[in-house]
């Protein structure tokens, strides 16, 4: 329907005919003179119309629009140093392809603020203003650049089911859903399976994935399905090799994000490129830092938010925005992590301005202990029959990690995780 997005429009077409299409931004009517503003994608651009040099009909179509209305317009381009960006169009043609009912529920030129609520329950107009939009624009360039790193690392990208038979972390943070006469879970992740994959031959896999966790969180940096890029490899020597990809891949992602300077000019925004090497803090050096600021987090136990965000800020300090924590307690984490001696695991997390934005580690390949993990965390063996079979007939050493995407985008932008996900599914929240 068109020939040009609006940005593609600049003085050097004075005189061409275009055709654009989008959506009435603006309508301001000076009786002899009429402005629309069009809205597309790219950006906006100026139509004017005159009393005595427009088409009677072209003038009273105009006279005839509602804002936010879809409209065609075939025109001519004209240098005008008074317009935005020096040009604007000489309707000879609009069409209405849609026209929008009013008033609007929510306003996109954003002279009126929406709260939250208001925003998401009217998202399909929210996403409409460019700040909002470029937020969306930012995290495909970033799943791009992670899916091209992890492909050019010579890993394989795999989907894996989603309706599954047990829990695939442990735990009760399943939404039980009804499979013809049996009970099955929506899959909090694609562990069991990534994890088998490393029996089959294919040693290098990932997906990007969908987690879905029924966990009972009312904050800014959960939710209940989330998107996260999930993978594993085998043959490793120890958990290090396994923080090194993801080191790659994560940087590699924020770097994407530093390069989309429209997106960030719009946002008013600028994004720093940590360096490698990332640090690699051990948990119990961690547990120093925090108790030196006068947080006491006993041996043993996971940080909580508060102290994430402590050594958020301890860290910024150090000049580091992004850093490990490795050799967490084996019991603090999950059945299938690896033990490393009596009380650590090669289990890490990896934080980015005190947020846990990714959880890995090397994992248990031997059958018998992974058996008598599942045992110590009082997990029925039963439901995990088809798993653990993969390690009885030849499993290579491996491990892998969950990168949250929303997690991710939240803190390279510094918003809550619903700004990021674009319907976003919480406790209270199940539409749109
Ligand atoms: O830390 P999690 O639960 O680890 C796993 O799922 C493991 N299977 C990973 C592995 O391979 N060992 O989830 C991984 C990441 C988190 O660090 C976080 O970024 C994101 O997924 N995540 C959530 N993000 C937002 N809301 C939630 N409820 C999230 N749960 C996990
Ligand atoms: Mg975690």
């Amino acid at each position: 329907m068109r020939t040009h997005y609006s940005i593609k429009i600049n003085q050097g077409m004075d005189g061409e005919e275009v055709k654009l299409a989008g959506w009435v931004h603006e309508i301001r009517d000076l009786g002899n003179l009429k402005f629309l503003v069009l809205r597309d994608r790219e950006g906006f651009i100026q139509i004017t119309a005159k009393k005595g040099e427009t088409d009677e009909k072209v003038l009273r179509l105009i006279d005839s629009l509602s804002k936010e209305s879809v409209i065609e317009v075939k025109g001519r381009v004209k240098k005008n140093e008074k317009a935005p960006r020096g040009i604007e169009i000489f309707p000879v043609e609009i069409h209405i392809l849609s026209k929008a009912d009013s008033p609007l529920p929510l306003d996109v030129t954003q002279k009126v603020d929406a709260d939250m609520d208001t925003r998401l329950n009217n998202r399909f107009m929210d996403v409409r203003k460019p700040h909002i939009s470029a937020i969306f624009r930012i995290r495909s360039r970033i799943i791009k650049a992670g899916r091209e790193f992890l492909l050019g690392e010579n890993f394989i990208e795999i989907t894996s089911p989603k309706i599954i038979a047990s829990a695939s972390e442990g735990g009760t943070d399943v939404f039980p859903i009804s499979y013809f006469n049996r009970e099955a879970f929506l899959a909090q992740s694609p562990q069991l399976y990534k994890q088998m994959m490393m029996s089959t031959g294919l040693d290098r896999v990932f997906e990007i994935a969908t987690y879905f966790r029924a966990e009972e969180h009312d904050t800014r940096r959960h939710l209940n399905e989330v998107s996260a890029f999930d993978l594993e490899m085998a043959f490793i020597r120890d958990e290090e090799d396994v923080m090194n990809v993801l080191e790659g891949l994560v940087l590699a992602m924020i770097k994407e994000a530093s390069l989309c300077e429209r997106e960030l000019s719009v946002l008013k925004q600028e994004i720093e490129v940590p360096k490698k090497p990332i640090k690699r803090l051990n948990y119990e050096h961690v547990l120093e830092l925090l108790a030196r600021e006068g947080k006491e987090i006993p041996w043993g136990e996971d940080l909580d938010t508060e102290s994430e965000k402590l050594l958020g800020e301890i860290m910024r300090d150090q000049g580091e925005d992004i850093y490990f924590i490795k050799g967490y307690p084996t019991d603090a984490k999950p059945f299938y992590t690896m033990p490393k001696d009596e009380k650590h695991s090669r289990a890490f997390d990896l934080g980015y301005k005190g947020v846990e934005i990714s959880s890995g580690g090397q994992r248990i390949h031997d059958y018998n202990l992974l058996a008598e993990r599942l045992e110590f965390h009082n997990i029925e063996r039963e439901n995990f029959t088809f798993y653990l079979k993969s390690f009885r007939y030849g499993m290579p050493p491996h491990g892998g990690f969950g990168l949250g995407i929303d997690r991710l985008m939240m803190q390279l932008l510094g918003v809550s995780i619903r700004e990021v996900v674009l319907f976003p599914r919480d406790r209270h929240r199940l539409t749109p």
